[in-house]
């Protein structure tokens, strides 16, 4: 019996990256097997076709595999392509559903949210380019799961998931892969190993991996100790686990504490974190943080020491909220710069339509074309490439940078778990008053221009409103505000604050950025509003 009956289930929409929701939520009845016909059924088709399924590793990772191969074999697929032990990064998902043809890929992951049975659990569907879902795809799916009455799924025996090897089920083959390999191939395709191998083999240049013990560990061990002959004590945290070690595998100043007192005590050169699913990057050089924002101006400007980009960049993108770094880099190189809203699911259509090559956000998300997904190791590469070619330190590269184009001071200042009527009167009462601030000044400081961001995509036209808050200052000033799409418990506020300053390059963004903090508590009243006096995380 294949067919089971079934209802549609409440509060299955996709956010930011896919459907993210408490492991216990998960384990509903029916509630992940709703979720995943509703993608298949929005399929063209899935008889004889190909896909992909692989996740962090996290709690729930096994046993949804398992449950969707039941349901793929069930739907028909013809194909089953599923990484070692369950393990598939983002990015190689991605990188494998490009090498391999597919009708797409099902990664299971909650990123950078913390794992185990009381905490989260993710679920993404990528499409055949390799990238998210588009906006389109995504909103069948979500009417899928509001009118699903059955499902298919088979009664099987378990696939053995941790060997390497082929196994027939039904009229499907599954093929269990080396999760790494793939990724890695493409990987030396792009950079000059032989230039980073003579870095780092030279003995004067040490540096750390944090894998957080997420899903990067065994890519990071392959790449840099494998490849690359780094040392084997240079990768942390390098087993992934069901609950990554009780922490938040989250690559920031905060979370990845351990990394950031390592590099700066033992005086290291290079220090890189990656997250959950692998697709963040957080890097450091010696007591030097470097800005995401700034990393990808950094890479763009520095691309043609890159072999795989040498020739020059289609053009670049940056997430609206992401500092305008980027483009003063893209203005001087004449590439075009386009701004895209929040989530990677934007870039894909640009990359497809070979417009743009980099693109990245300000939440530790750097990318190219290479795949259809923000890629943590790959930046941590570009790094690595650009630090062999220059013979420079990350510190002396990013100053210099910031001495030919200025420095785009940043922060984003993050309330967690806020009352989400709170949240949505304090915007309610915002987008009010936005039409009135223009010309007005607000602690001081007068705002230019202030409105709602909406993005045309300039691919295929589809029209994306309510994209977050934008309030521009004639100091060339910037407050972006909006609501997280991937949280899982109440809102999250997330307040953007960045300032242009080309004479002062060494301040500390918290004091640079402290004249737009206060004007955004004159206008928004976030303290009033959301109870707290101070955020919760700021990076
Ligand atoms: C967050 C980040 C966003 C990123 C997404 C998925 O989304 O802000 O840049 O694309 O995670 O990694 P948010 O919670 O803000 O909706
Ligand atoms: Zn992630």
């Amino acid at each position: 019996m294949t067919l089971h009956a079934t209802s549609p289930i409440e509060g299955q929409k996709p956010g930011t990256s896919g459907l993210r929701k408490k492991v216990k939520v998960f384990q509903q009845n029916n509630y992940l097997e709703n979720f995943v016909q509703s993608i298949f059924n929005a399929l063209e088709r899935c008889e004889g076709e190909r896909l992909v399924v692989g996740g962090d590793g996290r709690y729930l990772n096994r046993d949804a595999i398992q449950t969707i191969i039941e349901m793929a074999v069930a739907n028909g697929f013809g194909e089953l392509i599923i990484g070692q032990g369950g393990i598939l990064s983002t990015p190689a998902a991605s990188c494998v559903i490009r090498k391999y043809p597919s009708c797409g890929g099902i990664v299971l992951s909650a990123s950078h949210n913390p794992g185990g049975p009381d905490e989260d659990f993710g679920i993404k569907f990528n499409g055949p380019n390799g990238g998210p879902a588009t906006e389109s795809m995504t909103e069948v799916i979500y009417r899928n799961t509001q009118q699903i009455t059955e499902y298919r799924k088979a009664d099987l025996e378990p696939v053995d998931l941790d060997k390497i090897g082929e196994h027939k089920r039904g009229a499907t083959l599954i093929r269990v892969i080396d999760s790494v390999a793939d990724y890695a191939e493409l990987m030396q395709q792009l950079f000059d190993f032989d230039a980073m191998r003579a870095l780092i083999s030279a003995g004067n240049f040490h540096l750390c991996f944090d894998a957080m013990h997420a899903v990067t560990g065994p890519y990071a061990k392959q790449i840099l100790v494998g490849l690359l002959g780094a040392s084997s004590d240079s990768v942390i945290n390098a087993e992934p686990k069901e609950d990554f070690g009780g922490h938040h595998p989250d690559p920031n100043l905060v979370h990845a504490a351990e990394l950031v007192d390592r590099v700066n005590e033992q005086g290291l050169d290079f220090g890189a974190a990656s997250d959950g699913d692998g697709d963040r990057n957080m890097v450091l050089g010696n007591n030097f943080y470097i800005n995401p924002c700034d990393s990808l101006a950094l890479l763009a400007a520095q691309s043609g020491h890159i072999p795989a980009y040498s020739s020059g960049l289609a053009g670049v993108a940056r997430s609206m909220p992401t500092s305008r770094a980027l483009d003063r880099v893209a203005a001087k190189l004449n590439l075009d710069c386009y701004e895209t809203p929040t989530g990677w699911k934007f870039f894909g259509n640009l990359m497809d339509a070979e417009r743009i090559t980099f693109c990245g956000e300000e939440s530790f998300g750097t990318g190219s074309n290479h795949v259809r997904e923000k890629d943590g190791l790959w930046a941590v590469l570009c790094w690595l490439n650009v630090l062999a070619a220059t013979g420079k330190s990350a510190a002396e590269l990013m100053q210099e940078h910031w001495g030919v184009y200025g420095r785009d001071y940043f922060s984003r200042h993050d309330y967690e778990g806020v009352d989400s009527d709170a949240a949505a009167t304090m915007f309610t009462e915002l987008k009010q008053k936005l039409p009135t601030l223009a010309g007005s000044a607000y602690a001081g400081l007068s705002v230019e221009q202030a409105d709602e961001f909406s993005y045309t995509d300039p691919v295929d036209g589809s029209v994306s409103q309510g994209q977050g808050v934008r309030i521009f200052f004639s100091t060339g000033g910037r407050i972006v505000l909006r609501l997280s799409g991937t949280g899982t418990s109440g809102a999250t506020l997330r307040v953007y604050y960045d300032q242009f300053d080309a004479q002062q390059l060494d301040l500390d963004p918290q004091v640079a950025l402290a004249p737009l903090m206060r004007a955004a508590e004159a206008i928004v009243g976030i303290q009033k509003h959301t109870g707290r006096a101070a955020p919760d995380v700021v990076t």
